[in-house]
């Protein structure tokens, strides 16, 4: 039933927690885990904006920023990959807004089910204020597949 699941992760020790229902869906007949990291697009235009007070041209460091993020977030993915023994494990890296980027993904790679964390954390650190996260809720507000939230 669950035969191929998107796991979108932001690192977070809220996602390290949903990970951990991943390994057990083995029991269920999961098969194939696709390992998502978005590099959030915002970011960038934080950044952009500081580059162009410091008179630095854009363009050629919004590339390196971008290179580097990609970089780390395929090294934190390692981490992850590891922890799934026993799966076929697909590494997914890329740049935009989260929640669209993963529905897009969950759509193109016809999971069947989405694990995620009801919380995560950003630029801005941890937080568990919110009954639930920004991601979290427009992936389950606007996905077309089942989602399992973990608190
Ligand atoms: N940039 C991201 N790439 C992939 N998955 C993400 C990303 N950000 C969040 N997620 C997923 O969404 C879950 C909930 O995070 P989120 O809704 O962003 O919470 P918060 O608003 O507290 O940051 C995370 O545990 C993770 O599974
Ligand atoms: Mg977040």
């Amino acid at each position: 039933m669950f035969r191929k699941v998107l796991f979108p992760t932001d690192f977070s020790e809220f996602a390290n927690k949903a990970l951990e229902y991943v390994k057990k869906l083995k029991e269920a007949g999961t098969e194939e885990v696709v390992v998502l990291h978005v590099v959030e697009q915002s970011y960038f235009d934080a950044y952009e904006e500081a580059f162009a007070w410091a008179g630095k041209n854009i363009e050629e460091e919004t590339e390196k920023l971008d290179e580097k993020l990609v970089e780390k977030a395929k090294k934190d993915m390692e981490k992850i990959v590891s922890q799934l023994e026993g799966f076929r494990v697909k590494e997914v890296v890329k740049i935009g807004n989260p929640w669209e980027e993963i529905l897009k993904v969950a759509e193109s790679e016809d999971v069947s089910l989405i694990v995620m964390g009801s919380h995560g954390c950003g630029r801005l650190g941890c937080t568990l204020e919110k009954l639930i996260g920004s991601t979290a809720e427009n992936v389950v507000r606007h996905a077309k597949k089942p989602v399992l939230v973990v608190r």
